[in-house]
């Protein structure tokens, strides 16, 4: 039998591995209803809702904010090659995997890459990123919130004030972080930010918020060349180097999503739904009522590990709130726990990349899984699977440990 014919029948997951999570079931829900054109009145409508809605998530009043069609990678991609022009110079502090995929894809629009590293499990002191802007005076920093590889989360409350006293532009990938934990874009005066759903905002992967404001407009909007085919016969083109995506080009995307509705690429309107659905779940809870929600679900979580006689990694000043990275103990198969978690409990949990590579696992407990149930559950196979696995240790003690951060 061909099981290419059969029909598709995933088996139940939990999720608790640094993104993808489970989607909320009401953001899968808002992703079956019927399908629009994309110039429709009622779709047009869903869009403008949509901005405002991620107005609010990222605490801003920017013009430009709209959602990419893509992964992450596709927002971090469009910032880049619509920000950068072929030799600019870029500086990329690096504390994890996802600071190195900026040093690549800068490297790719050209930029003139100056890339620093910190060790992984520790973030940027203030001194240094400021040391590090005066000497190499770059037209972009570019730098993650929350780097899931490592589970650390960069301070970013002052960065955004040293990039504007040296005049530089700020990007911030914050995939990992948005809805989860603060990041007012605005009053960190942030430049340009972006997301992606299938992290803290509860969604599938496959669309990515952005919001950029009118300093980097000004970057981008000089590089505008609208297509061919579109142009309306006074259309001016800028003076800067012509942006070197079509997909990606935030000049055109930006015009698509406003007023002037130019067309671009046809909209991802199931994925447009799931956007709009998440960010509209969010500001129904209050941003202050998720960011405590995933504070209160790391307490409880690291709790749990630390009494099952786990050691946390990283700088826990600097912790993500959604993601926390646990040292698998000597003598066990970090392996085997997972394959054993996803077998018998239909549990996923993170391995991990680079110089952490089979030292850490990575739990992640955010967006809809940043529930009590699901942490408990969590550590209460993890218990049963480490003792499995001749680990010594306190048998209960971790689901105790997180219960009683619960019930405070
Ligand atoms: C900080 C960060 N940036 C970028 C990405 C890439 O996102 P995507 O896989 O959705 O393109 C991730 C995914 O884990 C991430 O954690």
């Amino acid at each position: 039998m061909n099981q290419a014919l059969d029909e598709l029948n995933p088996a139940p997951r939990l999720l608790m591995g640094p993104g993808p999570i489970n989607a909320d079931p009401r953001v899968l829900r808002a992703m079956s209803a019927p399908l629009l054109g994309q110039f429709d009145p009622q779709f047009r409508a869903y869009m403008r809702q949509a901005s405002d809605l991620y107005r609010g998530v990222f605490q801003t009043a920017n013009r430009s904010t709209l959602v990419v069609d893509g992964t992450a990678r596709s927002a971090i991609e469009a910032a880049l090659v619509s920000l950068i022009e072929p030799g600019d110079r870029v500086l990329v502090p690096v504390f994890g995997r996802f600071g190195h995929l900026k040093v690549e894809i800068a490297r790719r629009c050209g930029a003139d890459v100056r890339a620093i590293e910190t060790e992984w499990g520790s973030v940027f002191p203030n001194e240094v990123l400021e040391k590090e802007i005066k000497k190499h005076k770059p037209k972009l920093v570019a730098i993650s919130h929350g780097d899931t590889s490592t589970t650390m989360a960069q301070p970013l409350a002052d960065l955004g004030r040293l990039c504007r006293e040296h005049d530089s532009l700020l990007y911030v990938d914050a995939t990992a972080t948005l809805g989860g934990m603060d990041l007012p874009v605005d009053a960190w005066q942030l430049d340009v930010v972006s997301a992606g759903l299938q992290k803290c905002l509860g969604g599938p992967s496959g669309a990515a918020p952005l919001t950029l404001n009118a300093r980097a407009e000004q970057r981008i909007f000089r590089r505008r060349h609208t297509e061919q085919g579109l142009r309306a016969s006074d259309a001016v083109d800028g003076e800067g180097p012509v942006i070197r995506s079509n997909y990606l080009d935030l000049a055109m995307i930006i015009d698509y999503w406003s007023d002037k509705a130019l067309n671009h690429h046809t909209e991802a309107t199931s994925m447009l739904y799931a956007a709009r659905e998440c960010a509209r779940i969010l500001l129904k809870e209050g941003l202050a009522n998720a960011f405590a929600r995933h504070a209160r679900t790391s307490d409880a979580l690291t709790a749990g590990l630390q009494a099952m006689g786990l050691a946390l990694f990283g700088d826990q000043r600097h912790k993500m709130a959604n993601v926390t990275g646990v040292f698998v103990p000597g003598g066990v198969d970090g392996e085997k726990v997972r394959q054993a978690l996803l077998g018998y409990f239909g549990i996923e949990i993170g391995t991990s990349f680079g110089p952490l590579h089979g030292k850490i696992w990575r739990i992640g407990a955010m967006g809809y899984n940043a529930r009590p149930d699901a942490v408990l559950v969590t550590l209460g196979a993890l218990d049963a699977v480490l003792a499995g696995e001749g680990f010594k240790h306190s048998r209960g003690a971790a689901v105790d440990a997180a219960l009683a951060v619960y019930r405070g």
